[in-house]
């Protein structure tokens, strides 16, 4: 199992998948993996999500999480599924508890300065910062990186295939979440491949 830093790292951008037909699971993972994006967060927002987890792990080359994880019921169901990251819109104290104690890669989400404090209590030094725009944008967040030096951030939530750059352009930035890569409706592998490698393509300042 990878660690949440090295996930990070893997790929500029983290396609957020809301997938309602278990049968898309396969197809998209595919495509996704063929256009260089290998890791890939299937939101528990759908009845089919856990069964289109497990299908996707069977995708060689993918490397699935689960995001909208709530609690720590949603954690375990994730982890049966054979979710291998966990994505949460926030950080609260019951879920930290459970992926600390399932030594699952986690990115928890964080909006202000107390929300990244309660996290580096726990130990945890990487976060989604969600919802990216809403939350400030790239403003807040380069506020956020200047007081917390230490920290490395995936920011989700507004982010589109054209802000994406300037996004991976601060430096405290590792990669960023978005669900422009696979557009609601019935989608077609060609297309998603081809938004998968352009996405793959952008380039990332990140350092440290
Ligand atoms: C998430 O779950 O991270 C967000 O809903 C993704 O935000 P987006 O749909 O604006 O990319």
């Amino acid at each position: 199992m990878t660690s949440i830093d090295a996930l990070m790292r893997s790929v500029p951008v983290i396609p957020v998948l809301v997938i309602d037909d278990v049968a898309q699971a396969r197809p998209i993972a595919e495509a996704l993996v063929k256009g260089g994006l290998t890791a890939l967060e299937v939101t528990l927002r759908t009845p089919a999500a856990l069964d289109v987890i497990r299908e996707m792990t069977r995708v060689e080359g993918a490397v699935v999480g689960a995001g909208t994880v709530l609690n720590p019921r949603d954690l375990d169901s994730a982890l049966a599924a054979g979710a291998e990251f966990i994505v949460s819109p926030g950080l609260t104290e019951p879920l930290t508890d459970a992926a600390k104690a399932n030594r699952v890669p986690y990115l928890p989400g964080v909006a202000t300065a107390a929300d990244i404090m309660r996290g580096l209590d726990h130990g945890l030094d990487r976060f989604k910062f969600f919802p990216a725009e809403a939350a400030g944008g790239i403003k807040a967040l380069r506020a956020h990186a200047a007081v917390f030096g230490q920290v490395r951030f995936c920011p989700t939530g507004g982010i589109t295939e054209l802000s994406a750059p300037d996004w991976l352009g601060i430096p405290s930035v590792l990669c960023v979440g978005g669900s422009w890569v696979v557009k609601p409706g019935t989608p077609d592998p060609a297309t998603i491949e081809q938004a998968a490698r352009a996405a793959a393509g952008l380039r990332k300042a990140a350092q440290g």
